[in-house]
């Protein structure tokens, strides 16, 4: 690690450091325009010139691109470096009258109007090669190139043609410290936006992001489809710009294993597609919403910074942010969207759109203060402790309007969303001109829920959420021993419930894992080792996952035979094994045939 003096301060600096690198760790601070911490450094516009002695020699070196010798001796701050960073300035302005940067550069060390002239002027290229070097030797790409001589000099694709080889990722125009690259003239499709999956795709991500506020463990992740590197081989530019060196673009997905006592099952929620509405025309048109979506854009950490716009006029800047957009006057909820409805979709209450409607129209009133809500309802049920009062203020006290009655059909007039509806109370049909529309989707359990359950070898309905062991006994409790339930995974739930079921399967589970002893229900299946002739039918058919293998073997260790065997623990005396079994060698303890026999006898003399 070589060692240099900068300032008259001695520092030692990484193997590779450059004097730029020396220089920021002293803490100064020097001017740059064609350096990017994340492209090898050029010394192109010779902005960071610095004075350097070495060997009894002093001359202005590009700080940004010479190596931070052993011995150097380093003056950033004379009046050589000063008149030679004016002329530079000077040159640039020169050239690049229009640049912004280089105008508050020139500023900054006293340059109004340079002293030469130029006929090439209006150019906001300084010709630096930045794009050129992020392109060729951090993307890999190669799209981007000088071309010419002199005062012709420019930078183009190859044969000046729009490129196949660009993959329009944009970082030329990130890095370019003018502003003047425009990708799109490089290649007709630039790379695709990558929609945040958090936010509901209403704004951006780039390909290495923190999936999500809060997230745990709140790290980035790579997204492998997406990500320059797993695409060309090239960039890596995160991994050489993090501090920590904790990039690792060899990791792979790994599998664990972990044995447990216990476990609780919370697979939560999505929501149904309200798509399957075809007369609601979400999906089809932007202004018609879930109430998630709606969520998100409420939301202060939303991609929308708790502004509710409407989605059709969202105004994005360069980085996909979402900066502006109209405010919705007239918003219209719509209820039981999938849920309570038998024939085609689903028959179940959702359980919490009353409440979180109820929310939203409030949250819609603080957001938008002129604006008018509509909430078109089946019926309010509200049974929670405060619930009803809740709805009430809604209803009463704010500008919500309820309407009973279903919604027949949503579509797009004069750039409003026409809701035709019914109001059953008073029998008229209603039209309302609405600029944002929010569907209150149905409850539906995760996708991948069923694969779980089948996994876990626990019950589920007719509709995927999984089954308790007991509705009113065994609540957070499943068939299958040692597994818990909680939340939404169950069936619908708010957060209350969520929160006072997860709390009893933690404590269910806790006082599994805290004993020295067990107790097991006396009720289980038992292998008669000397017929069972390992046919193992029994294996399928338990629910539980209750029958193993067990190997015989004689006084020498020498393996005899293998047969069925119950595992007592897991075991619930279903005896589903019992009536599989062709040669008679299991049954449930309590139940055998001699006992069964014995009690026929008994009550038949
Ligand atoms: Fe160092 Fe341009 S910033 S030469």
């Amino acid at each position: 690690m070589p060692t240099l003096t900068v300032n008259r301060q001695e520092i030692e600096v990484a193997d590779g450091a450059t004097v730029l690198d020396a220089a920021k760790a002293c803490g100064l601070e020097i001017p740059t325009l064609c350096h990017h911490r994340g492209v090898p450094s050029a010394g192109a516009c010779r902005i960071c010139v610095v004075e350097a002695t070495s060997r009894g020699r002093t001359r202005l070196i590009a700080s940004c691109a010479y190596p931070a010798e052993e011995g150097l001796v380093v003056q950033t701050e004379s009046e050589r470096i000063k008149r030679s960073r004016k002329m530079t300035l000077e040159l640039l302005l020169a050239r690049c009258p229009e640049s912004e940067r280089i105008q508050e550069m020139a500023r900054e060390l006293g340059v109004d109007t340079p002293r030469f002239k130029t006929e090439n002027r209006n150019q906001k290229c300084i010709m630096c090669g930045l794009c050129v070097r992020v392109c060729n030797q951090v993307i890999g790409v190669g799209a981007v190139c000088f071309s010419g001589r002199g005062q012709t000099r420019e930078v183009v694709t190859p044969y000046k043609e729009l490129s196949d080889v660009c993959i329009g990722c944009g970082a030329c125009a990130v890095v370019c410290p003018t502003g003047c690259i425009d990708p799109a003239e490089f290649r007709d499709k630039l790379l695709e936006r990558i929609p945040n999956e958090f936010n509901c795709g209403f704004d951006s991500r780039r390909s290495i992001y923190v999936p999500f506020p809060q997230a745990v463990p709140n790290k980035p992740v790579i997204d492998r489809e997406n990500c320059i590197h797993f695409r060309t081989g090239g960039c890596g530019a995160c991994a050489q710009i993090c501090p920590a060196g904790a990039i690792d673009y060899e990791a792979e997905d790994e599998f664990t294993e972990e044995k447990v006592g216990a476990i609780v099952v919370t697979t939560g929620y999505q929501l149904y597609n309200p798509a399957a509405y075809e007369e609601y025309g979400y999906g089809r048109y932007p202004d018609v919403v879930t109430s998630l979506e709606f969520e998100r854009m409420v939301s202060a950490s939303g991609p929308t910074g708790g502004n509710v716009y409407r989605p059709s006029t969202f105004e994005y800047d360069d980085d996909g942010k979402i900066v502006g957009g109209e405010k919705p006057m007239v918003c219209v909820f719509v209820k039981c969207v999938g849920s309570r409805e038998e024939v085609k979709h689903k028959p179940y209450c959702s359980n919490i759109c009353c409440m979180y409607t109820a929310k939203h129209t409030m949250l819609y009133e603080h957001k938008v203060h002129d604006g008018q809500a509509f909430v078109f309802y089946m019926d309010v049920r509200a049974p929670g402790k405060n619930y009803e009062q809740f709805v009430r203020r809604v209803a009463k006290e704010k500008t919500a309007t309820y309407i009973r009655g279903r919604v027949a059909k949503i579509f797009p007039r004069n750039g409003k969303m026409v809701v035709w509806g019914a109001d059953t109370l008073s029998g008229n049909q209603v039209e309302i001109d609405a600029d944002l529309v929010v569907l209150a989707a149905a409850v539906v359990p995760s996708s991948g829920a069923v694969d779980l359950a089948q996994k876990l070898r626990i019950g589920y309905d007719e509709h995927e959420f999984f089954n308790e062991a007991h509705p009113k006994l065994r609540p957070v409790e499943t068939n299958t021993a040692g597994i818990f339930l909680a939340g939404a995974c169950q069936a619908p739930r708010d957060i209350p419930e969520t929160v006072a079921q997860a709390s009893g399967a933690a404590a269910k589970a806790l006082g599994l894992v805290v004993r020295d002893e067990y107790e097991r229900e006396p009720i289980v299946a038992c292998v008669d080792e000397n017929t069972c002739n390992a046919c193992f039918n029994c294996e399928p058919v338990c629910a539980y996952g209750a029958i193993g293998e067990k190997e015989i073997r004689d006084r020498k260790g020498n393996l005899v035979k293998i047969v069925a065997e119950v595992n007592p623990g897991l075991c619930q005396g279903c005896g589903a094994c019992a009536v599989t079994c062709r040669s008679n060698s299991i049954e449930v303890e309590g139940f055998t045939d001699a006992e069964l026999y014995a009690e026929i006898d008994a009550l038949v003399p």
